[in-house]
């Protein structure tokens, strides 16, 4: 049951502004601070938060309330999981709700006291003769001792029944229950944890869940694993810990920055080279909640992975992880490590500097997709080609984000057309070939037999008249002025040729022409021999005689964006507003946003005309 203390207590442990400022932009005044109010609109602040009373208040709408309020009105949740949301941000446990989880919860307080007691028992072995070679370990690993006891390193006897004895206090089911022991049918249950190095694994209170434990160097049994981990308890559910996250999270504050490694020794190694903001999973790749957990810190963790194929695999692994959950400002960065060097190794072998330098530059998770495909599986072939733009776009698939799904394919056909049909700087051909061997110089243009008649007269309706409107006839006309283009966009084409009739046709014909022709990014074949020119020619240089061929190409991509980009927020638009009934909020924000961004693309298109025509006059 939540009780009137309880809330306080929470409220008290939540700084509001921090809360606050996630979604606006505060400004100081004096000791509150004050924003453009979220819930109306306005164009002089009126929005204040006092942080001591840990209200909210705008003097414009009378918006008022607490933290609790905040994240019920402003972030649409629900009362529960507003509080629970807080709560997880202060630490604080939120009472259960019935007998049955309060007892649960009761006992979950009490094997905390076990892992604690076990925490203090494997320090205090490190610390006598039975933890020598594991003091020399750490030593010959070069911890500091400080590093040694903040870490809270122990050691674990090499005895089969040493927890029992050492923590009498507690009963065998709840040793057991908390991992330290092993049942087997028909044996005496057993110490999981002997003859190794110990690490505790701490939630994000830093209150000891669980443990890692390292065989030691030189240890006789080849055939033991080197980790061993506490399995999954009532206290430690590996998915949704990170390792060290209670101290990284404070230092990540500071840094702005948080560090994701492979190893614990890792995160360890980092802290005592300065970098306290390093987090691990706990020998698994990343899951889903732990990446929200670092989303919570900061906007874009870095992940730091052996540059070896394995690394890169595992890099990979993360990437798709958090394909489906990227939103607006929460992505991840990677870096690539020198390869078979995990962080520890580096700092040891080149240093903190070489660490920093890393960190400093990390690839952006496109980056890291586009470079793990190309190189993933040879290109040679069409076949090839093809299979890499198909998995390229597999992965835009699973984005859920329309926008930054959107923004991905883009960005990566783009690559793909520009890596798999490159421009050659020079011919690989000559028009003799073309015109049977007639060696007269090559002039601008040459009719390609590779239109059929029927092409023909598609591209001529659809350019005099057929198409919805001047800027999609300016378009085709430009594609079959530069059909070395035709595939770069022809994602964007396929989608306009299913949303406009009219031009489907002309469309297919252009691919079809530009899969049939041996194109080498040839500047200078075209397609528009005979064809009429559309109707305001001269509001696009990239159908002006004058231009540069360079520059009429970029200028033709960038026509083709904003053909396609309208219609698709449109229907972004409309899905919004038909959200309204279920999720108003939620639905006027994101119409809002939608509005914003078509607003902007209409200027964009205008200004593309006004550009051209007075490009074309200047010249003229
Ligand atoms: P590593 O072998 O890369 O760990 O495994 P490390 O931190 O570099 O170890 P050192 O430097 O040799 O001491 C990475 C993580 O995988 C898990 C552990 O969580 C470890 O931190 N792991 C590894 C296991 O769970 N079991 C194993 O046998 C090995
Ligand atoms: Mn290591």
């Amino acid at each position: 049951m939540l009780t009137p203390q309880w809330l306080d207590e929470l409220r008290a442990r939540i700084t509001l502004s921090a809360i606050v400022g996630r979604t606006v932009r505060l400004t100081k005044a004096g000791r509150e601070y004050k924003a453009c109010c979220p819930f109306h609109n306005e164009k002089t602040p009126s929005f204040y938060v006092n942080d001591e009373k840990g209200f909210y208040h705008c003097f414009g709408c009378e918006a008022h309330g607490d933290a609790i309020r905040w994240m019920t009105d402003q972030q649409g949740l629900p009362f529960m999981d507003a509080v629970k949301e807080l709560a997880a941000e202060a630490g604080m446990e939120v009472p259960a709700p019935d007998p049955r989880a309060a007892q649960q919860a009761e006992k979950r307080a009490s094997l905390h006291d076990v892992t604690a007691a076990a925490q203090a028992f494997y320090v205090d072995r490190l610390r006598s003769a039975d933890g020598a070679a594991a003091r020399a370990y750490l030593a010959r690993r070069g911890f500091a001792q400080g590093v040694v006891e903040a870490f809270g390193f122990g050691f674990a006897p090499e005895d089969r029944q040493a927890i029992p004895r050492a923590l009498s206090q507690f009963d065998e089911p709840m040793l057991l229950e908390t991992g330290l022991r092993i049942d087997v049918e028909g044996k005496e249950p057993y110490d999981r944890f002997r003859g190794r190095l110990m690490l505790p694994i701490q939630d994000a209170r830093g209150r000891v869940i669980g443990f890692g434990g390292r065989i030691l160097d030189g240890d006789s049994n080849p055939n033991a694993p080197k980790y061993l981990n506490s399995p999954d308890t009532p206290l430690f559910d590996k998915g949704r810990t990170l390792y060290n996250l209670h101290r990284a999270a404070p230092a990540a504050r500071k840094s702005g920055r948080m560090i994701v490694v492979e190893g614990y020794m890792d995160a360890i190694a980092l802290a005592q080279a300065g970098f306290e903001e390093a987090v691990a999973p706990l020998g698994t790749a990343l899951t889903e909640t732990q990446i929200e957990m670092l989303w919570r810190h900061v906007e874009r963790p870095i992940l730091c992975f052996d540059g070896d194929k394995a690394g890169q695999k595992a890099a990979m692994r993360a990437v798709s992880r958090a394909l489906p959950l990227l939103r607006p400002a929460h992505s991840l960065a990677i870096v690539r490590l020198p390869t078979g060097l995990d962080p520890d190794d580096l700092l040891r072998e080149q240093g903190a500097n070489a660490m920093e330098r890393l960190l400093a530059q990390p690839a952006g998770l496109l980056d890291t997709l586009w470079d793990f495909e190309k190189s993933a599986a040879p290109l040679d072939s069409p076949e090839d080609k093809a299979g890499l733009k198909a998995r390229l776009l597999d992965h835009v698939e699973t984005i859920q984000h329309p926008d930054i799904k959107a923004l991905y394919k883009r960005e990566l056909l783009e690559r793909f057309s520009a890596f798999a049909f490159p421009p050659k700087p020079r011919r690989e051909w000559t028009p003799q070939s073309f015109s049977g061997g007639r060696k007269a110089p090559w002039q601008g243009k040459a009719v390609i037999p590779a239109l059929s008649q029927e092409a023909k007269s598609r591209l001529e309706r659809a350019i005099s008249g057929g198409a919805r409107d001047s800027f999609v006839a300016a378009i085709i006309a430009g594609l079959a002025r530069f059909p070395d283009q035709i595939l770069r966009h022809e994602e964007a084409l396929l989608g306009l040729a299913a949303s406009d009739r009219n031009v489907g046709p002309a469309i297919d014909s252009l691919i079809e022409a530009a899969e049939t022709l041996d194109l080498h990014g040839e500047s200078s074949i075209s397609l528009d021999n005979g064809l009429p020119a559309p109707p305001d020619k001269t509001r696009f240089a990239f159908l002006d005689d004058g231009t540069d061929p360079v520059d009429a190409r970029e200028d033709l991509a960038e026509a083709v964006s904003l053909l396609v980009e309208r219609p698709a927020l449109e229907a972004a638009l409309m899905a919004a507003t038909a959200r309204f009934d279920q999720d108003p909020e939620g639905s006027i924000a994101e119409q809002a946003s939608h509005r914003e961004r078509l607003l902007a693309l209409n200027d964009r298109l205008k200004r593309f005309g006004r550009r051209r025509a007075a490009a074309a006059e200047s010249r003229n």
